[in-house]
């Protein structure tokens, strides 16, 4: 164990897998907030007086305000690949390093991905909900007709790693795939996945799934919209694992209201953790609460990865997923 004088102080915002709390303690003096829900914000301020890390969750947001009232604070650690939490251009300023956790959960997010959207073509929780109810009385030829996956058309809007991983899957699924994204993914990817780039209108009129993988950005928030939402089949599925501001969920749900889209599958919310009332209602939409990423595996790699990013920052070494890297050549 490192001798405690010499040991860097940090706060963990909330109760993290065992074993990443047992990595931050061999090598950090470590304050763990271990309430249910996110500090007030006020009282995170004060537990980050004097300390130079933060291994913080989505839930936590670190704005300016907080920035300038932690002095000492050298590192901002989110048990997250989405950043959005915090104010980046703040923290830069601020000569702040900020880490994310990317990769570790491509998989498992894409996985949950397809669950989603499976989940919504099939209509799982329609069917789970028949049989509880006791409706399951005789073996019906014309009940809980879903649309098929196979050999349709996925559109997938951001091709980061994520969306890549979820278009790596539709190849078994013999589907056509569009994307839409900034930046080429270029040839040899484009013919691995058997994918094509295109506008996203084009995308929203020829898909029949629509797969977001877009972080949130100015650009990005309402991208689907009453406007784009018309652009979609009247039997297509939009599906959102990525951020729900994406999305304006009341269109979303008026046009779920009025069959203007078939369906649509939901891991993100606009206001979390509330969801759009006129949405609770709907059959034709499968909510989940922000779990693309909750499986054991990832959670703790997400967690390890985290606090690895943090100490090393404040070890002075360089961490292995800056999202500001700047900032270390600043030093
Ligand atoms: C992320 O990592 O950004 C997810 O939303 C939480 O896993």
């Amino acid at each position: 164990m490192a001798d405690t004088a010499s040991r860097p102080a940090i706060l963990i915002s909330r109760i993290l897998p065992e074993e990443s709390l047992r990595l931050a303690r061999t090598r950090a003096e470590v304050d763990l907030h271990k309430g249910d829900g996110p500090l007030p914000k006020g009282e995170l301020a004060a537990r980050l007086g004097g300390r130079a890390g933060l291994v913080c969750l989505i839930t936590d947001t670190i704005d300016e305000a907080l920035l300038a009232a932690c002095p000492d604070l050298r590192v901002v650690s989110n048990v997250a690949v989405g950043f959005n939490n915090i104010d980046l251009a703040a923290a830069t300023r601020r000569g702040v390093v900020v880490t994310n956790t990317p990769d570790v959960l491509t998989e498992t997010t894409a996985d949950f991905t397809w669950t989603l959207l499976m989940a919504a073509a099939r209509r799982l929780v329609e069917a789970d909900r028949y049989v509880r109810e006791g409706r399951f009385t005789q073996w019906e030829l014309m009940v809980l007709l879903g649309g098929d996956v196979h050999g349709k058309t996925l559109g997938v809007v951001g091709f980061g790693r994520i969306g890549r991983a979820v278009a790596r899957r539709a190849l078994g699924f013999n589907m056509r795939v569009l994307y839409h994204d900034a930046a080429s993914a270029g040839r040899a990817v484009e013919q691995e996945l058997r994918a094509s780039a295109t506008d996203l209108e084009t995308l929203l009129r020829e898909s029949d799934f629509v797969t977001l993988h877009t972080p949130l950005l100015p650009e990005t928030r309402h991208l689907i919209n009453a406007r784009t939402l018309g652009m979609m089949k009247p039997t297509a599925y939009l599906i959102n694992a990525s951020r729900g501001s994406v999305v304006e969920e009341a269109a979303l749900a008026e046009a779920l209201r009025e069959g203007r889209i078939a369906g649509a599958a939901l891991d993100v919310y606009e206001h979390e953790p509330q969801v759009h009332p006129d949405l609770l209602g709907l059959p034709n939409v499968v909510l989940a609460p922000h779990i693309a990423s909750a499986s054991h595996d990832t959670r703790v790699q997400m967690a390890n990865l985290a606090v690895e990013n943090c100490l090393a920052v404040l070890e002075g070494r360089t961490p292995p997923t800056p999202v500001n890297p700047e900032v270390l050549k600043r030093r």
